[in-house]
């Protein structure tokens, strides 16, 4: 009652404030110049950076008791879902583009408290088509895959192409050294131990995290091959940058293949006369550790997984999704998630923060005691060591999801449900009906796509 009473006073103060600010002219008039500065410019008008940038410069008023701890909170959030600071405007990324348009197409942002402090703000018709044609041609530029019909091509989700260009004899390479137990220390596992092509490119044994060799147990869930051919970078934390740089990691991981080295893997593989041949006459310089995990890298750019039924009903058959998948896709879309999980992977773009509007950590360690905070839940800082990206984890694809159970980074959420109502508490900050989980779990169990043996 006292803290409504309070917020009121607070936002009358705002009010008052945002009239005089208001009538000195807040509002310029959106400059000539090259797209991105005048989106930047559209941005910075509508005040956007004062909330979504890590450096922003509050206003003077933000220094009154109840305006400030409201500012502070406002702040607080608004940089964790996207920080202007790190926007590359001239090459945008496809999360960044799914936000603006999100806010633009639900008439959002600014959020209401702010607005009354700013009564002019809010985009105006102008600004809105000039962001909306950025936005399109931006996404056709760089990302679009050009194969939904013209009811969806300007989708922020975009159909999986059937297939990537690939060199063939480097991928048959390739499938046979991630089937290659010889490369693990004891030659009892493959990448196909924790990746098994056949059951959904993760580990089938639906433990929280993978077993490795000697019975070892990593830190963190196994996300699904299929796909990773179009993530921005590799692993949760995202400290491999291409396929074949990730390759080179789990081999020499002590608790994955082994306490051992490339050197040293080279020379057991190079024991056999006719696999070395096999190299040679694909890379001049042999069988190396660059070899190896190149021809892996290739063979991983045929793991993607085109017409699952959302890219059929993308591609225009109507009947491909039921009703209420559809309805699922809709609040999908509604419901901010298609901003986080965008694009061809419906996700793999960008590191977002997990508890955005509830620690998600604490939450966990009431709830699942038994799982201990260690340094693969720090995110992107624990590769970085940078505290601003603490906690940020590569959003995973959702396609497939109905064969990757367990779910999230730390595998402890068992269920397509279970994952979806945690996504509502922690970065939506409310609970989910029972509609939305229902619909919202039944889109999510119809992405199951091709894979060509
Ligand atoms: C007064 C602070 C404030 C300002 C100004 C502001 N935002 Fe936000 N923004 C937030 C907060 C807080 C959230 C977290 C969600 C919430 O609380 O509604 C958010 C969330 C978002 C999201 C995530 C999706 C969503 O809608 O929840 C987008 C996208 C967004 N803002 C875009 C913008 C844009 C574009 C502008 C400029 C027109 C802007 N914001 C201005 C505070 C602000
Ligand atoms: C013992 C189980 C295990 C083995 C063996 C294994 N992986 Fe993984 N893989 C994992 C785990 C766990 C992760 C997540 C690690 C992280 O993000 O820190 C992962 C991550 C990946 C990713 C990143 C996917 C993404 O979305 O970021 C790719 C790609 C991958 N592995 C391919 C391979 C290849 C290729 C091999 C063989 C050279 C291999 N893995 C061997 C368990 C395993
Ligand atoms: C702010 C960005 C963001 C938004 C918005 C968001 N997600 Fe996520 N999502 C993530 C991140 C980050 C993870 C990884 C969580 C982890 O590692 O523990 C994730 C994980 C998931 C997973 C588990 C996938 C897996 O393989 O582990 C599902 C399912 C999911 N989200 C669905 C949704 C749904 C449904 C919505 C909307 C209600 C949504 N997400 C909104 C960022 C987001």
């Amino acid at each position: 009652m006292k803290k409504t009473l309070l917020t009121t006073i607070g936002l009358l103060v705002m009010a008052a404030a945002g009239t005089a600010v208001y009538r000195f002219g807040f509002r310029k008039s959106i400059p000539q110049g090259e797209a991105p500065t005048q989106v930047a410019a559209i941005l910075e008008q509508n005040g956007c950076y004062d909330c979504h940038s890590s450096k922003a410069d509050l206003p003077a008023y933000s220094t009154l008791p109840v305006v400030s701890d409201m500012l502070k909170k406002h702040v607080d959030r608004g940089t964790k879902f996207f920080d202007l600071e790190r926007a590359d405007l001239e090459n945008p990324s496809e999360v960044l583009l799914a936000m603006i348009e999100y806010t633009l197409q639900h008439d959002n942002m600014p959020i209401t408290e702010y607005k009354m402090m700013h009564w002019g703000n809010g985009f105006n018709k102008e600004e809105k088509s000039l962001l909306a044609e950025w936005i399109k041609a931006k996404r056709a530029e760089l990302y679009a895959t050009g194969l939904a019909s013209d009811d969806y091509k300007d989708l922020v989700i975009q159909v999986i192409p059937d297939s990537l260009p690939v060199d063939a004899r480097k991928v048959a390479l390739g499938r046979k050294m991630y089937n290659e137990k010889r490369i693990s220390l004891d030659g009892s596992l493959s990448c196909a131990t924790c990746h098994v092509v056949e059951q959904g490119g993760a580990d089938p044994r639906g433990t929280r995290t993978s077993e490795g060799i000697n019975g070892q147990f990593g830190g963190i869930n196994a996300p699904t091959v299929f796909n990773a051919a179009f993530n921005v970078e590799q692993f949760w934390n995202g400290r491999a940058h291409t396929l074949a740089d990730q390759a080179a990691g789990p081999p020499v991981n002590p608790v994955e293949m082994g306490d051992q080295t490339w050197e040293l893997i080279c020379e057991r593989l190079s024991k056999d006369a006719a696999l070395v041949a096999e190299f040679k006459a694909i890379y001049p310089e042999g069988l190396t550790e660059k070899t190896v995990t190149d021809a892996i890298g290739e063979y991983e750019k045929t793991l993607i997984t085109p017409n699952d039924r959302l890219d059929q009903y993308l591609k225009g058959n109507a009947q491909a999704l039921n009703a209420s998948e559809q309805k699922g896709l809709q609040l999908f879309q509604d419901n901010t998630c298609a901003t986080c999980h965008v694009g061809k992977s419906l996700g793999g773009q960008s590191f977002e923060y997990l508890g955005i509007f509830e620690d998600y950590f604490a939450a966990r360690e009431q709830s699942q005691p038994d799982v201990k905070y260690n340094d693969d839940d720090k995110g992107l800082a624990g590769f970085t060591g940078k505290d601003a990206d603490l906690h940020r984890f590569k959003v995973p694809t959702l396609r497939n999801l109905s064969k990757t159970a367990p779910y999230f980074h730390d595998g402890t959420m068992p269920t397509i449900e279970d994952a979806v109502k945690a996504m509502f508490r922690f970065e939506l900050g409310r609970e989910a009906s029972e509609e939305e989980t229902t619909s919202i779990s039944a889109f999510l169990k119809a992405l199951d796509g091709e894979i060509k043996p």
